[in-house]
């Protein structure tokens, strides 16, 4: 299978590159491919005629987006459309990913988020991407759309800045009235393996770990994994803003996203303590 790899050095990139390393891989960072150029994309896609484009690239500082809204949009918005274009163009399939934060997060906490329930976006990083879904949905019908949330792998992410404050400070606190599903990159790159190797059928599909908790709970599991002995405090998302004396984009309450319909189609989804405990393992010494 030839797949062209957008975004080529971002974290999720890393674990699509290393689970499809068996196939043809062009992969291309920003300098080789910028996918807000609609003609590179186009002349680029044309000249290698990939059967799937898989689009890692995307803007996500979440907060900085607020102040960069027009960067953003183009990004997670024209970049996609961009993409959407060249595929149907040359009968590609595009395989994209998406967020939690398309959605308000103000849904009772007894329900998980589907893929028919309204989007909200509340955000403006939320607001480009649902933008950018809804450009792809309009050009072409041969696109997969993976919503992710809490996504760590290779790189900077929550569980590492969890464990440098956790061998260095004796306490610290941490939300817990956000609710999610921390989601190992690796599981994210073989749900997407998966999808393309069964062909399930085209459409958006809700892709985290399985099991749902709170930054809290997982800030003390990764200690638990870890043998760390620091602290860990249990405070509102209020609170801490105000103890951190930062500014910061609205986080949802509410990031639960129901794997129904992914478990639906055969897809096999670990987790979430399972697959921290196999990052532990395999990315972190301790
Ligand atoms: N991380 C999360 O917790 C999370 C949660 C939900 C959904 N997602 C979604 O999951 C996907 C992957 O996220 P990630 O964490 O792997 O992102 P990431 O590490 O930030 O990687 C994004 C990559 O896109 C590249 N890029 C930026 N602008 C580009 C452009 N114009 N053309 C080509 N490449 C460009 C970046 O390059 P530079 O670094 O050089 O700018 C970076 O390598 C994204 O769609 C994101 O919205 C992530």
């Amino acid at each position: 299978m030839k797949i062209l790899v957008t975004g080529s050095n971002g974290m999720l990139a890393n674990s699509v590159k290393d689970r499809f390393k068996m196939h043809e891989l062009i992969c291309t960072d920003v300098n080789e491919l910028d996918i807000t150029d609609e003609n590179a994309v186009i002349n680029k896609v044309n000249e290698i005629k990939p059967e799937y484009i898989i689009n890692c690239a995307a803007y996500t500082a979440v907060d900085k987006a607020e102040e960069d809204y027009d960067l953003a949009y183009k990004i997670n918005s024209i970049g996609p459309k961009n993409l959407a274009i060249a595929a149907k163009k040359s009968g590609a399939i595009l395989v994209h990913i998406s967020t939690d934060y398309v959605f308000d997060g103000d849904l009772s906490l007894d329900k998980a988020y589907i893929e028919e329930d309204r989007t909200n976006p509340v955000t403006a990083y939320g607001k480009t991407k649902l933008s950018g879904e809804n450009e792809i949905i309009k050009i072409t019908d041969r696109y997969y759309i993976f919503r992710t949330a809490w996504l760590y792998g290779k790189g900077n992410n929550f569980v590492k800045t969890m464990l440098k404050l956790g061998n260095s400070k004796e306490e610290i606190n941490v939300v817990s009235d956000q609710y999610g599903s921390p989601t190992n990159a690796d599981d994210l790159a073989d749900i997407i393996y998966q999808a393309i190797e069964k062909k399930i059928p085209f459409g958006i599909y809700h892709s985290t770990n399985l099991g749902f908790t709170t930054w809290y709970e997982f800030t003390k599991k990764i200690f638990e994994l870890a043998n760390i002995s620091c602290k860990v405090n249990p405070v509102t998302t209020d609170k801490y803003i105000k103890i951190m004396n930062i500014v910061q984009a609205k986080r949802p309450h509410n990031s639960k996203l129901s794997k129904d319909k992914i478990l639906r189609e055969g897809i096999v989804v670990p987790n979430w303590k399972d697959s921290l405990k196999k990052y532990l393992e395999i990315y972190v010494n301790f």
